[in-house]
């Protein structure tokens, strides 16, 4: 499998830090030195499902296919306002796709868990020509009354179309049940038979847990991908992480021992955007020619579960519209 086309799209609301102290028992310097995040977009006068058809319409684009050959849509997403239908049947009808789509929830590894099903569904021949797209409103999720979660968070949707090819190596995906440290429920409607009240709670997480988890998850990952593929560290040209937290980042690349300049990070100008984070970050550095033709990417992402993915590919370029007009 390889990716041959992407986009990405973010709300127009640029929100600082300094806006959140506004209202928040926050500051720039606690949110700056604990998470390198200066800003993020959060959703306003648009929907989530807007910005998903805008990244994938990009994506679909660049790819240089019409609609209509795509034959999978994957939707990668936590929540939204619809519980059903899903947003991929959502989606489907503005992009003039006419295809099976199902929603996944893969947390902030989303991705590449889509990118993994993606990847099978080629393999065996049920699918050719796969449209993913990753969009996320974790906003949504957060108490806003409070600072722990909520500073932490961006909305947006990226989108990736991928066909059969020499691109993608393997994958490795993990697994494990800690519900305490990161959750966000819902309410449910009462029955005759059950009567207990499930009332929405917002968006709950232990960070100092979180972070250690992530750490080590990530860490693991790296190393046994790495080795699946007979690879050092320095075989790989860029390191494209989950953006949650640029300390995350950089204890993973102290461990690596590799230098800054292969971790290329957004963050800090859209906070954590869940799933749809590597696919901004792709999208961004395909566009702007900093994915070299034939470089070795390693991604890799964690989230809520706790949930963990990680993969390796060879980049093609991929030659954009814009590109062609110059
Ligand atoms: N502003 C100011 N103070 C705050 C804020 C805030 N926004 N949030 C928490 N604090 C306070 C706490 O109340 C606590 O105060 P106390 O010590 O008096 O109890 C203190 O700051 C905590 O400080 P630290 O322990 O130094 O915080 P830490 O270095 O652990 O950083 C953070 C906190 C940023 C949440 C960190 O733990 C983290 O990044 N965790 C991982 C978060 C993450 O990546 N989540 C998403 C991953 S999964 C996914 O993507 C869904």
């Amino acid at each position: 499998m390889k990716i041959i086309g992407t986009g990405s799209a973010l709300p127009e609301k640029v929100v600082t830090n300094e806006m959140l102290a506004g209202f928040l028992d926050t500051s720039d310097s606690w949110i700056t030195s604990r998470t390198g995040i200066h800003t993020r977009h959060l959703l306003s006068t648009e929907t989530l499902s807007e910005l998903a058809i805008t990244a994938a319409q990009s994506a679909i684009e660049s790819s240089g296919l019409q609609p209509e050959e795509i034959d999978y849509l994957i939707c990668s997403n936590v929540a939204n306002s619809y519980v059903s239908p899903s947003m991929g049947s959502i989606l489907l009808a503005p992009l003039g796709l006419c295809c099976p789509c199902f929603d996944l929830n893969g947390a902030c590894a989303g991705l590449i868990y889509s990118l993994d099903i993606a990847d099978a569904f080629i393999k065996t021949g049920k699918a050719k020509k796969i449209l993913i797209v990753a969009a996320e409103e974790p906003s949504r999720f957060c108490n806003w009354h409070e600072r722990e979660t909520s500073v932490l968070f961006g909305d947006g949707a990226s989108a990736l179309v991928v066909t059969e090819g020499e691109g993608f190596k393997n994958f490795r995906l993990t697994g494990d049940t800690h519900t305490d440290v990161l959750y966000y429920k819902r309410s449910l409607e009462v029955t005759p038979y059950d009567r207990v009240e499930e009332k929405t709670m917002p968006l709950v997480m232990n960070g100092r847990e979180v972070f250690k988890l992530a750490v080590r998850a990530c860490i693991k990952d790296v190393d046994i991908i790495l080795e699946k593929n007979g690879l050092t560290g320095e075989d790989i040209d860029l390191y494209l992480l989950h953006q949650a937290n640029l300390r995350i980042i950089d204890s993973i690349r102290e461990h690596l021992g590799q230098p800054k300049e292969k971790f290329p990070t957004n963050l800090q100008k859209y906070g954590n955007t869940s799933s749809a984070s590597i696919g901004i970050l792709i999208d961004e550095l395909s566009r702007a020619g900093e994915l070299k033709d034939g470089a070795t990417l390693l991604l890799s992402a964690f989230g809520g579960g706790f949930v963990t993915g990680a993969t390796i590919l060879k980049w093609s370029t991929i030659n954009y519209p814009e590109k062609k007009e110059e």
